[in-house]
């Protein structure tokens, strides 16, 4: 996968800028609030529909302007694609791929596919399972549409039901919760199914680059809690039990208590809990394991590798760990923001340099 060009209009500091990028290491440097991270979101954006920092999309409009727009063009082994979005005040966006709108938000995975790491990635690692359920979920659909729509479902059913759990009605509640848990079990079954399926992908991918990350020193070890096994109709039995047997303790505490939005993933370093006992180094370099493990599986599900966003993640680790992680992601189209007394590092490998300032690309 290679974006060729991104275009951005009127998004966050940009008023009006294309970058046309090289199919290897590209740099974009400049100094602080200048929009070198700007410019990575975007790419991820157009990749995802999430950006890695707001979860409000009307956020990146830039200021006084009612309309944000950005797009790239892209040629991946399946031809060459365009995604665009517009991203609207009132708080909509649209979707265009190769010029067509598309209104199911989904449809934007699998067009430009990339993986995003910055030194907030740390909260991977160290904050609530909801980050790492995040991850989980944004990795796996770009895998999949199915998934990502599954969930979607899910979490529309689990929204419902909790309500439904607070109703005084005791009798009307308990005649129809199994209604609902037939429709649930089935999109719970195919999260924590395609869950499943990632985390054991992962796990040896992640144990690999931290190994090479840290010279054969730390072991790292994925898991996540499966507690469902077999074919997906047992699994659907099994859930269906399950949330029956859970239906007096959620009505007491008025919410559903088991289920993929529970779930969590464990990080073990030499046997130890990462998020307990690792130094912010370990930490750090957990995360960035966990993100080049997400990028080996894009590269098999697909046959080429995603676009990697490393925005002033470098900067952290020393020059030698610069220059193996640089290594190792040879061939794979990389978009790095780092500040400018970083840039000497890259200037080594053939990259193609941005100096930007003021939304503005200067040199
Ligand atoms: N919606 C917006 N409209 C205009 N400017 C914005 C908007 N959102 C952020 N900015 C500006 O973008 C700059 C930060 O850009 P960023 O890419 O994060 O900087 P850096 O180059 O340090 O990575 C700040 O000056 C901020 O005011
Ligand atoms: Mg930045």
């Amino acid at each position: 996968m290679f974006i060729k060009k991104l275009y951005l209009k009127n998004f966050r500091n940009y008023e009006d800028q294309t970058f046309e990028f090289g199919e290897g290491v590209n740099v974009v440097t400049g100094d602080n609030a200048q929009g070198k991270t700007n410019c990575a979101e975007a790419v991820f954006l157009l990749a995802t529909g999430y950006s890695p920092r707001v979860k409000k999309d009307r956020q990146v409009i830039r200021y006084g302007q009612d309309k944000a727009e950005i797009s790239v063009d892209a040629q991946s082994n399946y031809g060459n694609v365009s995604v665009k979005l517009n991203f609207y005040e009132q708080g909509s966006k649209k979707i265009f791929i190769n010029g067509a709108e598309t209104k199911r938000i989904g449809e934007i995975f699998g067009n430009v596919y990339a993986v995003f790491f910055s030194p907030q990635e740390l909260k991977l690692v160290q904050e609530s399972p909801d980050d790492r359920r995040r991850f989980l979920d944004i990795a796996i659909s770009e895998l999949s549409r199915r998934y990502f729509y599954s969930l979607q479902k899910y979490k529309k059913i689990i929204e419902q039901r909790n309500k439904l759990l607070k109703n005084e009605d005791r009798e009307m509640v308990l005649d129809t919760l199994p209604v609902w848990d037939d429709q649930l079990a089935e999109y719970f079954a195919d999260v924590v199914l395609m869950r499943a399926d990632y985390v054991r992908k992962l796990a040896p991918k992640a144990m690999e680059a931290h190994l090479y990350i840290t010279d054969g020193k730390e072991r790292l070890e994925v898991s996540g809690a499966e507690k469902y096994f077999g074919d997906r109709a047992e699994v659907v039995e099994q859930i269906k039990i399950d949330l029956a047997n859970c239906v007096e303790k959620d009505l007491v505490l008025g919410y559903t208590t088991i289920g993929p939005h529970r779930d969590d993933l464990k990080l073990t370093l030499n046997g130890e809990d990462v998020r307990v006992f690792g130094s912010q180094g370990q930490q750090r370099t957990t995360a960035l394991s966990l993100k080049l493990a997400e990028l080996e599986i894009l590269k098999d599900t697909y046959g080429e590798y995603p676009v990697l966003i490393l925005d002033d993640a470098l900067s952290e680790l020393d020059k030698n760990r610069q220059l193996a992680i640089l290594k190792r992601i040879q061939g794979v189209q990389t978009i790095i923001t780092c500040a400018e007394m970083d840039e000497k590092v890259f200037s080594q490998s053939d990259c193609k340099l941005f100096r930007v300032s003021n939304g503005r690309i200067v040199g």
